[in-house]
């Protein structure tokens, strides 16, 4: 009498109506690293269409950029046997955890999923023929974030060339205003070094990060890759051991550096501080990059749970919830990215984002569409997490250009 007592009046406040009692009591564990702004305001899109649903959210949100610590977490979890309901893992690292049979399978919800997704991308969702993970959205990594009155202090044209990006970073200087915005983890070193990798061209780009050919890993242009980096550095502030991402975007936001490298999920800042593409900041492809456009599609996959052979109800309400039109436009909106689901109407979105779909329509046609290493997408956890190393060692020591590309080719060969 009591529970149907509460259930009535969940309903007449508008939760959980026409939802079985089975449903109702499912709750489901959802282990993620979304906590900046942006980020939050995203799952939380997510969190309230499952409580819509009738499901309890319960969230397992571990701090940290790109995921390190969250992935740590996520595997001591799993051995001690209180693997979440759902967890944000993608790329080649959905292959690993399938492949130690703690996956379950969610094709019953993914019918429609093969003609509404990118080729590329449908093939990452899958494990053994079955599809394991959901795909929320697609960012590029590629963009370069400009404060708009710092760019008209500085002659008021994003720079499209490195000679250009140095020319315009000198005169922020030389106004007062710190050129770049830049945080402390390895992560954002890889992402910046990556951008660098790409300027050589998607072809380039390809050979290095994503064949690790050994020939354009030592290559004299991959010498120049690390001089480029050590001269941006030049521009960095002396502040930034430990700095997370979304405060060196704020830096940006407020006006006290100028530019900062970064994937897209910082355009998700910008909108959570009320600020407009075009008026307030500037978005621009990082220097050489313009036609090239990596990608990074986060997904959540699904682990086996206790007692359950299959996907649960609320496990199978998740995947299908993501892969839906309304909410892969609502995400994307809050999380600065754009829907992975094809043909979802990008007219709510700003400027930025209509550009990043222009671009990735581009990109996808040309061959200058690349999995983003620094994301997880290129490379098995081994070889990135060896490279990163080799990056992250050269941006915070007086290392030269050759000698770390020595250890670069090196730590291709982890595995
Ligand atoms: C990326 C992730 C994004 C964003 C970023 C910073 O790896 O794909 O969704 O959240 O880390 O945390």
């Amino acid at each position: 009498m009591k529970f149907r007592a509460i259930m009535g009046a969940l309903c007449a406040a508008g939760l959980m109506c026409g939802v079985s009692a089975v449903q109702a009591a499912e709750s489901v564990e959802v282990l993620h690293w979304w906590t900046s702004g942006g980020e939050s305001k995203a799952v939380g899109v997510l969190k309230d269409d499952m409580t819509k649903q009738g499901y309890t959210w319960k969230d397992f949100a571990v701090a940290g950029g790109a995921g390190a610590a969250a992935m740590t977490a996520l595997k001591t979890q799993v051995i001690s046997g209180n693997a979440p309901s759902a967890a944000q893992i993608k790329g080649p690292l959905i292959q690993d955890w399938a492949s130690q049979g703690v996956l379950v399978p969610i094709d019953s919800v993914a019918g429609d999923w093969k003609k509404n997704l990118p080729p590329e991308i449908d093939k990452i969702m899958h494990a053994d023929g079955h599809y394991v993970a959901a795909p929320f959205s697609v960012h590029r990594v590629n963009w370069l974030y400009i404060n708009k009155a710092a760019l008209d202090k500085a002659g008021g044209k994003a720079p499209t060339t490195w000679p250009e990006f140095f020319a315009v970073a000198d005169k922020m200087k030389a106004a007062g205003i710190q050129p770049i915005a830049m945080g402390g983890q390895p992560w954002q070193d890889l992402t910046l070094w990556e951008d660098v990798v790409l300027s050589q061209g998607a072809g380039f780009y390809k050979k290095a990060l994503v064949d690790l050919d050994e020939k354009t890993l030592t290559s004299d242009q991959m010498v120049g890759v690390f001089d480029t980096v050590r001269k941006i550095q030049g521009y960095f502030d002396a502040g930034r051991t430990g700095r997370d991402w979304n405060l060196a975007t704020a830096m940006v936001i407020n006006g006290k550096a100028g530019m900062q490298f970064m994937g897209d999920w910082a355009k998700g800042e910008f909108a959570n501080a009320g600020k407009k593409s075009g008026s307030d900041y500037i978005c621009a492809a990082v220097p050489g990059t313009e036609k090239s456009y990596t990608f990074n599609v986060d997904s959540f996959v699904f682990f086996q749970q206790k007692g359950q052979k299959a996907a649960t109800p609320g496990q199978l309400a998740l995947a299908k919830t993501i892969m839906s039109p309304d909410f892969q436009e609502q995400f994307s909106l809050n999380k600065g990215s754009i829907p992975v689901r094809l043909g979802v109407s990008m007219a709510k979105f700003d400027d930025c984002a209509k550009k990043s779909y222009a671009d990735e329509q581009v990109a996808i046609k040309s061959g200058g569409y690349v999995p983003s290493l620094a994301h997880g997408m290129a490379q098995p956890d081994a070889a990135a997490g060896a490279i990163s190393d080799v990056v992250t060692k050269f941006m915070n020591s007086q290392q030269d250009s050759k000698s770390a590309v020595a250890a670069l080719a090196k730590a291709a060969k982890t595995k």
